[in-house]
């Protein structure tokens, strides 16, 4: 048996929908139901954060996870194969008319993705205050709460919607499968074999 944990929220669909041409059968979560079996695979239907989890501690095999949730894990994980969907990236959002002031003694970011922006500051050998929030990112800066926000860009319009414009790329992000170590050991043959039967739908 090989277990998959599958996200919930914005790349659900997509998801869902090339397991479902995959396997040549339909992939409905019934009802509230969090498990789903098909010919000798357990699907869970799980948080799209909580999927690097699973799959770190082993209770599910592989994942799909975006990029972006990924790399603010850090976990140790085999990333098998880019699905080429969930397309965004990972950029700073800034008032309308400003710029990123480098020479600012310290930078107050508001985001979700913590680690990332870290990351760029510390590359940059910057001081940043970073303020942790779980949504509604946008709304940071218009109300004095952060200089500015790194956040998802998809097609760029609710930064548009909320006085913010798209400043500079971090990271381009997509949709991977991923695979806990010892079970891509373990079971190297199955999974590698459902890979390519997701790579021939991609
Ligand atoms: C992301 C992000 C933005 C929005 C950007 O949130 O936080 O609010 O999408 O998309 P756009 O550029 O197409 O307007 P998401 O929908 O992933 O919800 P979340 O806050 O629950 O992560």
């Amino acid at each position: 048996m090989l277990t998959i944990a599958l996200p919930k929220g914005r790349i659900a669909k997509e998801t869902l929908d090339k397991f479902q041409k995959a396997f040549n059968e339909e992939f409905i979560f019934e009802d509230r139901k969090l498990i789903l079996e098909k010919q000798n695979f357990r699907f869970l239907n799980v948080r799209n954060q909580d999927v690097p989890t699973y799959v770190m501690h082993g209770a599910a095999d592989l994942g799909v996870v975006g990029l972006d949730v990924l790399e603010e894990k850090e976990y140790d994980l085999i990333k098998l194969l880019d699905l080429q969907l969930g397309k965004c990236k990972v950029a700073f959002g800034l008032r309308k008319g400003e710029e990123l002031d480098f020479s600012k003694s310290e930078i107050t970011v508001a985001t979700k993705h913590e680690k990332i922006a870290k990351k760029y500051f510390e590359q940059k050998a910057m001081a940043v205050e970073i303020i942790k929030l779980y949504g509604s990112i946008e709304l940071a800066p218009l109300v004095g709460l952060s200089d500015c926000i790194v956040d998802i860009v998809e097609t760029g319009t609710t930064m548009k919607q909320n006085g913010l414009e798209v400043g500079p790329t971090i990271m381009e992000s997509s949709a991977h499968l991923i695979a806990n170590k010892n079970s891509f050991y373990a079971k190297k043959d199955r999974i590698l074999d459902l890979k390519n039967r997701i790579q021939e739908v991609i």
